[in-house]
């Protein structure tokens, strides 16, 4: 039996802080799933459908595509529910601080009693430690450079985005 996890998330847009978490993940098990969720609680800037060509993308750049990475969107239901279709027993995710161990930790104990999937929290690179999607967002909005957090293609996605 392999083992699969899936690392989910707005990806609004993927920064280099994600692209961490996904690569040391994809060492850890078989198959890993980024799975772009629609999050009703916050207003996003790029469409679904953009942000998962974004990762494909990112992902590419890092020769990290045809690996052991799937990437896919979900936005009905349960998070647990896609996790079952595909055979997954752990989501995996960043914990930056403090405040995201307070965000995650209530997500990661519902997951587990919804569906007995097992939450991973790994710690990124601290060099990333400052870097969130909201940030790069309200930066590139009022037309500061974003290359140092993003993947190569979210800047030029964004450059164009803002022109
Ligand atoms: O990047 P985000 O916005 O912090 O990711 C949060 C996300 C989308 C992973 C989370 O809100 C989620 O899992 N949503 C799916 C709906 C769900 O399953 N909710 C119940 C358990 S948390």
């Amino acid at each position: 039996m392999s083992n699969v996890a899936v690392v989910p998330g707005s990806f609004d847009p993927i920064t280099l802080g994600h692209i961490d978490v996904i690569e040391r993940a994809a060492t850890l098990f078989d198959e890993l799933h980024v799975v772009v969720v629609h999050n009703p609680d916050k207003h996003a800037l790029i469409p679904i459908a953009h942000r998962v060509a974004l990762i494909e993308k990112s992902l590419d750049e890092r020769g990290l595509r045809g690996s052991n990475i799937v990437i896919n969107s979900w936005s009905v239901g349960l998070l647990v529910d896609y996790c079952t279709d595909v055979g997954a027993s752990a989501i995996v995710k960043g914990i930056r601080s403090q405040v995201d161990v307070a965000y995650e930790t209530p997500m990661a104990i519902v997951n587990r009693n919804l569906a007995g999937v097992e939450t991973i929290f790994l710690l990124p690179d601290p060099a990333h430690a400052h870097v969130s999607s909201s940030l790069v967002r309200q930066v590139s909005a009022l037309g500061g450079d974003v290359a140092p957090y993003v993947p190569r293609a979210v800047a030029e996605f964004l450059d164009h985005t803002t022109d």
